[in-house]
């Protein structure tokens, strides 16, 4: 084991790490966005919004990112331009896909932590009174999203890992940085370690904080 290349090729683990935490923060938020609106259409009542919803949900579910990605960037054709060393008609059409990706998973957790609150809860706020809307406002919703954030903070640490499938569409994210690194110096082990330390580290610290987080959430119970 030889880590001495560390010192001329770090600046290209930095590069990687932060261009992975961006991809992983950005597909959360389009995430959130996406898998939020499935969720409503997968529990409303209007049947063609379910269908839809569920259709979008099992085939995103049911495929590879892998082939998600790939396609993605074939299908958005955009002229190039860089924006912070970024390579736009990568960056834009992998944070597309794996958005997409998310957004189906996220979709499930908000359902299910909506659909986790107990019946009773509803029954009860409608005999106060409350309108279904109302309910949902104010007595379902705060209650889901005691089971939806931990689920959501997982997401986020699935996504940084996912997130390396985009090294494949060229996106210098932390796993292509390795591969950069691999090819400079004709060795393979010392590079690819180096990212799984730099993986684990992003992955345990949010693990952390989330637990730190999540504890704090259920002292009001
Ligand atoms: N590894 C899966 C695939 O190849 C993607 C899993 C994504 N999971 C998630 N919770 N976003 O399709």
């Amino acid at each position: 084991m030889d880590f001495s290349f560390l010192s001329d090729y770090s600046y290209y683990f930095l590069t990687g790490t932060v261009n992975t935490v961006l991809i992983a923060f950005l597909t959360v938020i389009f995430g959130v966005v996406i898998g939020t609106l499935l969720a409503l259409m997968k529990i409303s009542s209007n049947g063609i919004f379910k269908f839809i919803a569920s259709a979008y949900i099992e085939f995103i579910r049911g495929t590879p990112i892998l082939v998600q990605a790939l396609i993605f960037f074939y299908l958005i054709q955009i002229p190039d331009f860089k924006l912070f060393g970024l390579e736009m008609a990568r960056f834009i059409p992998g944070v597309i896909a794996l958005s997409i990706n998310s957004g189906a998973y996220v979709a499930e957790i908000i359902r299910a932590g909506i659909q986790a609150v107990d019946r009773g809860q509803m029954e009860a706020s409608r005999s106060l009174g409350f309108t279904s809307g109302q309910s949902m406002r104010y007595i379902i919703i705060p209650q889901a999203i005691k089971n939806i954030l931990p689920a959501l903070g997982n997401e986020f640490i699935v996504v940084i890992k996912e997130s390396s499938i985009l090294s494949v569409i060229g996106i210098v994210e932390l796993m292509r940085s390795a591969d950069i690194v691999k090819s400079a110096i004709y060795r393979p082990f010392e590079p690819l370690l180096v990212a799984a330390v730099i993986y684990f580290i992003l992955t345990f610290t949010l693990s952390r904080v989330l637990g730190i987080a999540e504890r704090r959430m259920h002292t009001g119970d």
